[in-house]
């Protein structure tokens, strides 16, 4: 295991208002603060793999803009591969509009711009880098015949393939029996399975319908509760860490990118999750998707606190 973590996906520029509340149809809310931050699930991921100790490649398509070339700055200050990092010249890059509430919890609006554009040739273009890693993690941002050809591709050559099915949308069989480690969240869980999941017992029988689906392991997100790990040798709880939520943004983006770096890195899949979990709770008590993103060294010191 080299650490080499590839990353399909999804790039955006994220426009936040924290405010007391978010917003209701119809209604006007004042007295919020704005901020730019750069965001993106698969772009979020790439950055907090390379932050936790990856050799991340990321594959994406951000527009020729302003925001795009700002995105690929911040990729190369963290040290990823942007070789397939495209430029579309038809569309701007992604754009998400955010609300964070005084709780930290989130509403969320994308307008996909060039990542709606990324396609399965430019995974193929990216077929050596693919190849030579350890982990290819990937999500939903992007079109689905993309996410289908990366999968597919990866498993084929026994790489290891984190799906984080996000946004929540449905998936056949054609995708998940290539996936080694499927990470949804509760909401993600309950439409993939149409198990209404909130009690311990729902959340193993959704893992175990998930697992039934062709999925190696699944990892069911659960919050600050921690992560619920599924497959033919485990059923394991592995707890979260308690801290105080500023912006719960991207939380899911950081667990995965970590959980990737993880594996790439040898750890058994119970302690890659006790890794990602703890890098989840440091991203929630900042501000913002990629700014959030913990470097190893933090997830280290978070880790020898809670020991
Ligand atoms: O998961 C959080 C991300 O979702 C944000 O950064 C936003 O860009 C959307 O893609």
């Amino acid at each position: 295991m080299s650490g080499k973590v590839v990353v399909v996906g999804s790039s955006n520029t994220d426009m936040i208002i924290q405010l007391d509340r978010i917003p209701r149809p119809g209604e006007t809310v004042l007295g919020g603060e704005f901020s730019i931050a750069a965001g993106g699930k698969g772009a979020n991921q790439a950055v907090a793999a390379a932050r936790s100790g990856g050799d991340v490649t990321f594959v994406a398509r951000v527009g020729d803009d302003m925001f795009g070339r700002q995105a690929k700055e911040g990729f190369e200050s963290d040290g990823i591969d942007i070789r397939y990092v495209l430029e579309d010249p038809t569309a701007p890059s992604g754009v998400a509009l955010i609300f964070v509430d005084r709780d930290g919890e989130n509403s969320i609006a994308v307008a996909s711009g060039a990542n709606a554009n990324l396609t399965p040739e430019d995974v193929r273009a990216a077929g050596d880098a693919i190849l030579a890693a350890d982990v290819l993690v990937t999500q939903l941002e992007t079109p689905i015949e993309t996410v289908r050809a990366a999968v597919e591709l990866a498993a084929e050559s026994g790489v290891t393939v984190i799906l984080n099915p996000a946004p929540a949308q449905r998936l056949g069989e054609d995708i998940l029996q290539h996936v080694s480690i499927l990470t949804p969240n509760e909401t993600e869980a309950a439409l993939l399975t149409g198990i209404e999941v909130s009690s311990e017992a729902d959340v193993e029988a959704a893992a175990e319908k998930l697992s039934g689906m062709g999925v190696g392991t699944v990892v069911i997100t659960l919050g600050a509760r921690g992560a619920f790990v599924f497959d033919s040798n485990q059923r394991e709880m592995v707890a979260g860490f308690a801290v105080e939520a500023v912006d719960t943004t991207a939380a899911g983006d950081v667990f995965n990118g970590t959980l990737a770096v993880g594996l790439a890195n040898g750890s058994e899949i119970l302690e890659a999750v006790r890794f990602a979990n703890a890098a989840a709770a440091l991203s929630v008590t900042k501000l913002g998707a990629q700014p959030s993103a913990p470097t190893q060294a933090e997830i280290v010191e978070s880790l020898r606190r809670a020991s």
